[in-house]
């Protein structure tokens, strides 16, 4: 079977694991680097001479120059803050790649902010926890067949199409959340000024990736969100409105399987997550502390503070499944330094039922307490490793004992946030 260069990053756990930073490690390498699906609730982080970036629904290959960055089919896009976030990268004296968008991603409306508002207010303390992007809505209309693709921008019926769709949502947030009507006007208004800036870069992206791929170019697929996140595999309700494993990159940019090659899937060295759900390993003490000071575990779009727990190899090899992952990546490692022994989850226990995989519905997630090996932690500063001989031997037999246990290689780590500081073991691509 013919083999491609292409290469898959994702989240395998309830995301923040460092896809951001993996993936501009990687694109330095890349010709095309593909955003396959959410939105700007994501929240990437990159770090590079000293300088911290961010991005939220641009691709994280922006930040190389010979990089062509895609948005594509599977995102939902809200048009005016794409190209904020641009002209953030534009105006800055860093060098980037070209972006291009998909004509088949959904668009975020205010409409549908207000409406994931309302929502999470309607449900109380049932709440999500969204990033009140408007994802839940946008990907809501979609399915419903009330969505607009980027590409009917320029039909000629458009602006009576958006006023259609504008009038209902009009009549859906008075009746059931009695809020007063947004400016119409403005919205189209708005859209068309963000419109005009991006409609040189609108492309059919499916073809145009499958092309790159077929003439031997090196494509990343990049994930937003993580496993745990995944609208069918998460842990719903608790999850985001899309799915986020690596099965979606076919549906999610419009070309087949089979030109996948290899998948990552990157994993933080312990658990965190935003937003409400159950948590087995969740920890809510002083170590938990510890971990969300070292590792700045607030969330660079919603601020919030992450919640932190031990790793989990039952939710890991949940990812590994649904996610197909040939490898996984370790990331924030050094933020481990310092605790004298660490606890990996390798089962539940559930109403003294022992489970080996994660329960269908949050209130029995809620019910399962983790089962753990303790391991030891060790005391040394490793932010400078640039081998895994470089390890203290505690780290060396964590990394050794993940592995054993999830069955999957480890295929290299992170000891901090910078590019630089990135350990590969095996070439991948
Ligand atoms: P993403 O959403 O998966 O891209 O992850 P985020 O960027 O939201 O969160 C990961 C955070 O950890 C960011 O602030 C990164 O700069 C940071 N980070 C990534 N890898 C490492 C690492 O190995 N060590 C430390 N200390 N920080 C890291
Ligand atoms: P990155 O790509 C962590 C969480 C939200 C909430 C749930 C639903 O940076 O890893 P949504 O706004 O998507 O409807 O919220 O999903 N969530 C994330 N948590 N990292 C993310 O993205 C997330 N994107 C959404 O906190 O619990
Ligand atoms: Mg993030």
């Amino acid at each position: 079977m013919q083999k491609y260069n292409s290469l898959v990053i994702v989240g395998a756990q309830w995301g923040d694991e460092g896809k951001g930073k993996m993936t501009d490690y990687f694109a330095q390498k890349t010709d095309l680097v593909v955003r396959f699906s959410g939105g700007d609730n994501a929240g990437h982080v990159i770090n590079f001479n000293g300088k911290k970036h961010k991005v939220t629904i641009i691709p994280s290959g922006i930040f190389n120059k010979r990089v062509i960055n895609i948005i594509a089919n599977g995102c939902v896009v809200n048009l005016t803050k794409l190209v904020e976030e641009f002209n953030i990268i534009k105006n800055s004296s860093i060098e980037h790649g070209k972006l291009l968008i998909s004509d088949r991603v959904q668009l975020i409306f205010p409409y549908h902010i207000k409406i994931d508002e309302c929502q999470e207010e309607a449900k109380g303390s049932k709440k999500i926890g969204t990033t009140k992007r408007g994802i839940g809505p946008a990907y809501q209309d979609k399915v419903s067949r009330i969505g607009i693709r980027l590409g009917e921008v320029s039909d000629p019926d458009f602006k009576e199409k958006f006023k259609e769709v504008y009038d209902y949502q009009m009549k859906f947030l008075k009746n059931v959340f009695n809020q007063e009507p947004l400016n119409f006007e403005e919205m189209y208004n708005d859209l068309i000024s963000a419109y005009n800036l991006i409609k040189e870069d609108i492309i059919d992206c499916g073809s145009y990736i499958e092309a790159a791929i077929k003439e031997g170019k090196r494509v990343l697929f990049e994930g937003a969100q993580g496993a745990l996140l995944d609208i069918d595999h998460g842990t719903y309700p608790y999850v985001t409105s899309s799915n986020t494993s690596a099965n979606n990159v076919s549906i999610g940019s419009g070309i087949s399987h089979k030109l996948i090659n290899t998948t990552i899937g990157v994993v933080k060295a312990y658990s965190t997550r935003v937003g409400q759900g159950a948590f087995p390993t969740e920890l809510i003490n002083e170590i938990g502390n510890g971990i969300r000071e070292r590792g700045h575990e607030y969330g660079s779009n919603t601020k919030r503070p992450r919640r932190v727990g031990w790793i989990d190899a039952v939710a890991l090899k949940h990812a590994i499944r649904t996610s197909g992952l040939d490898c996984i990546f370790i990331t924030l490692l050094d933020v481990l330094s310092g605790i004298d022994e660490l606890k990996i989850c390798v089962k539940y226990e559930m109403n003294g039922r022992e489970l080996n995989s994660i329960p269908a519905t949050n209130f029995k997630y809620e019910q399962c307490k983790p089962i753990y090996i303790d391991t030891p932690g060790w005391a040394e500063d490793i932010s400078n490793a640039t081998s895994f001989d470089q390890l203290p031997n505690e780290a060396k037999n964590y990394l050794k004992l993940i592995e054993k246990i999830c069955e999957i290689k480890i295929t290299g780590f992170s000891v901090g946030p910078d590019r630089n500081q990135t350990v590969v073991l095996e070439h991948l691509f």
